[in-house]
């Protein structure tokens, strides 16, 4: 590697989200709930080369394992990428992004009249009808939900 590149260094302790649609990253983190504000080394890499699916985007969380919950809630904005959990700086576990059938309290109903977005709302709830393209069926109203609708509404 040339001086004139610029490195994405290995990281000692964490979990890197490898292989995302280029363009995605940011969804990813904050699907995640990341703010940015926790006391925690991150590195959001976009639209970079990948030899594999031409740009990727990666992130990689210092410090933190993600839980299989976290992981599943990934598969909603990139059900191709990997997981994987670095420890003392070897890559000791994979993991693959996989929806449940059911998605309850990460997505917000489109309908405005839905009873989870009432005033005192009950939780959200989504069956998955179809993982790619992404449609969720809303459990109360009916309503169906895309992929664009589900990253305005997170
Ligand atoms: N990685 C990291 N820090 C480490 C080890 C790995 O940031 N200490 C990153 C690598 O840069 C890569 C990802 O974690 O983006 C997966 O690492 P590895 O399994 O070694 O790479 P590949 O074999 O290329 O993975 P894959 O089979 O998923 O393509
Ligand atoms: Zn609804």
């Amino acid at each position: 590697m040339s001086d004139k590149e610029l490195r994405v260094t290995k990281i000692k302790d964490g979990t890197v989200i490898d292989h995302i649609r280029g363009g995605y990253a940011l969804d990813v983190v904050k699907i995640l709930g990341i703010t940015g504000k926790e006391k925690r080394v991150m590195t959001i890499a976009i639209n970079v080369p990948s030899k594999s699916i031409g740009v990727k985007d990666i992130v990689k969380i210092e410090g933190k394992a993600l839980s299989p919950q976290e992981v599943n809630r990934i598969a909603l904005v990139a059900p191709h990428a990997s997981i994987n959990i670095v420890r003392d700086y070897a890559v000791v576990e994979k993991l693959e992004v996989k929806l449940p059938s059911a998605i309850e309290g990460i997505v917000k109903c489109v309908n405005p009249c839905c009873i989870s977005n009432a005033e005192e709302p009950v939780t959200s709830k989504f069956h998955v009808k179809s993982e790619e393209p992404l449609l969720l069926k809303c459990h109360y109203c009916g309503v169906t939900l895309e992929q664009a609708d589900v990253l305005g509404k997170l």
